[in-house]
């Protein structure tokens, strides 16, 4: 079993029969849903899952979780997903898939909020590996860079993979990966963005995190809030 793998089958142990639980995107994700079926088959699990993007939900689906579609949900059980950065105070940066909008939502809705990652993830303050990815409205693209300039931010539109066009999220709306000066923190900046006209959601997610779980070297490490 490899780190993500371990980290994620420890995450599924917590689910419960009868948990409405939030599945997250990315590979470490993916070992959590793959778990989840495994534990519904042979053990009987009865869980329903709401999805964080399109490409979990053809997962969980083809694995046969029960889905429950996210306007049909006001709160859930436990949300459980991988993150890009993670600092000492559990503060975490996503977002480099395009699902923003729907990764808040479920952190924010949930009883409790399980993030997996490995060691390389633990960074000592945000937007210390990747720049902040802001998803704007796309007609404000202009209008939010300017003013994410006038706050120190530097960067563009967010191309899409084959780099012929731009990256467009789920929600439908263009990202700007914006790289900010090491002396602002990740506190200040999660106020700035949340402030700026135009701008839907961005990468930030401060206080939302129950616990990470944090893998190496074939152990895990679970660090919960306030213990
Ligand atoms: C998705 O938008 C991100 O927030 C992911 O949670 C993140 O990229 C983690 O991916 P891995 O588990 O593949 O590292």
């Amino acid at each position: 079993m490899n780190d993500k793998e371990l980290v994620a089958y420890q995450a599924a142990r917590l689910v419960e029969d009868g948990m409405l639980v939030g599945l997250g995107t990315g590979s470490t994700a993916n070992y959590f849903i793959e778990e989840l079926a495994r534990r519904k088959s042979e053990e009987g699990l009865e869980v329903s899952t709401v999805s964080s993007s399109v490409i979990s939900a053809i997962k969980a689906q083809s694995l046969g979780l029960p889905l429950v579609a996210m306007e049909h949900v006001s709160r859930l059980d436990l949300y459980v997903d991988g993150a890009d950065e993670v600092t000492p105070d559990m503060t975490l940066l996503k977002g480099r898939g395009s699902d923003l909008v729907r990764e808040k939502l479920l952190a924010r809705a949930a009883d409790r909020f399980i993030v997996l990652v490995d060691q390389s993830k633990l960074v000592s303050r945000i937007g210390e590996k990747f720049p902040i990815p802001i998803e704007v409205v796309p007609f404000a693209w202009q209008l939010a860079k300017r003013t994410l300039e006038s706050l120190g931010g530097r960067g563009g539109l967010r191309q899409n993979a084959s780099k012929d066009g731009l990256a467009v999220t789920s929600h439908g709306s263009l990202v700007l990966d914006m790289v900010f000066d090491s002396s602002i923190d990740s506190q200040a900046l999660n106020g700035m963005l949340n402030a700026t006209p135009g701008v839907v959601e961005h990468g930030i997610f401060q206080g939302l995190a129950a616990a990470v779980f944090v893998a190496q070297d074939g152990r895990v490490e679970e660090r919960w809030n306030g213990k």
